[in-house]
């Protein structure tokens, strides 16, 4: 099944990205495995003639939205991401309104449609560097409430939250966090940003998704307790197999990132089909905010 894909990636001059979450087969069977920043910047600067994303469907939008004249590929279209669903853009116009105008900075785990009316995004890796790049005092974070808390601890700027969250992420405890460190007491705890506050309290370093793999390699310690999506275990333990991965707790467990599998991305990529394509008024001012981030 894997030399079928590779056969027919290279037929159509495709290129296969996939996230640090996706199912350990379609890991292997990609050209490229990163976290939200590093995909988006690769989907900038590739030649290939489609973009085939195994991810959720805003990590497809935002290939679509760097490369219109590509052909994106989403191998399962209904990928999506539950935190994403919880902004919408008139509710976000309205609130920025509210707030007397000022600037919108909005994770990349958003629709188009919302980063059109935002003013820059940011990801898990830059959102302190977006935010302190500013030129305001007073910011509206969408929509995760948990990465615009972290962010907050890490400026001087006001920053006002939206109510979104990510469900698996939000559902780590500081209980969970406590008695894993119980079961692994010479363990480094790693948590992502999408925790709650009192989870990234406990944490010995906050990092995105690539950037735990990074801090694991660097590190003189040999053992991590993980505070995200449990599908990140396989490509770190990959990275360093002599290193030992805990999860932070089970209950990580993101659906939609594992919608994708061998049969899925075969087919997409022979009959094309998932295609996802962003109307071009939402793309064009949705650009500037995505590209914004990455000159950055
Ligand atoms: P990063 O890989 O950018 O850290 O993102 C995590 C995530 O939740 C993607 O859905
Ligand atoms: Fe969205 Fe959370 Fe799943 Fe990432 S892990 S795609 S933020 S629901």
């Amino acid at each position: 099944m894997k030399e079928k894909i590779k056969q027919l990636a290279r037929e159509k001059n495709a290129i296969i990205l996939a996230h640090n979450y996706q199912p350990p087969e379609i890991q292997d069977v990609a050209d490229l495995c990163g976290d939200s920043l590093e995909l988006s910047i690769k989907a900038s600067k590739t030649n290939a003639d489609v973009i085939v994303f195994c991810g959720v469907h805003f990590m497809a939008e935002t290939a679509s939205i760097l490369s219109p004249e590509k052909t994106i590929l989403l191998p399962d279209i209904d990928a999506g991401c539950p935190m994403a669903d919880m902004v919408d853009p008139i509710d976000l116009k309205a609130k920025k309104q509210a707030l007397g105008n000022i600037p919108v900075v909005t994770y990349v785990n958003s629709s188009a449609a919302v980063k059109a009316v935002s003013d820059i995004c940011c990801t898990s890796a830059n959102v302190i560097k977006v935010v302190n790049s500013m030129d305001a005092d007073e910011i509206l974070m969408t929509p995760d409430k948990n990465l615009a808390q972290y962010a907050a601890s890490n400026t001087s700027k006001k920053i006002h939250l939206w109510d979104g969250y990510c469900p698996f992420h939000n559902l780590l405890s500081a209980q969970d966090v406590n008695k894993a460190r119980k079961d692994h007491p010479k363990a480094l705890f790693i948590a992502h940003p999408e925790c709650p506050p009192e989870v990234l309290a406990l944490a010995d370093t906050i990092q995105s998704t690539s950037g735990m793999i990074r801090f694991a390699g660097e590190s003189d310690l040999s053992s991590f307790i993980l505070g995200t999506e449990t599908g990140l275990i396989y490509p770190i333990s990959k990275a360093y197999p002599d290193k030992k991965f805990y999860p932070a707790s089970e209950k990580m467990y993101c659906k939609d990132m594992k919608k994708i599998n061998l049969e899925n991305l075969a087919d997409s990529l022979k009959n094309l089909t998932g295609e996802i394509k962003v109307p071009e008024n939402i793309r064009k001012d949705a650009l500037g905010a995505v590209q914004r981030m990455i000159n950055l």
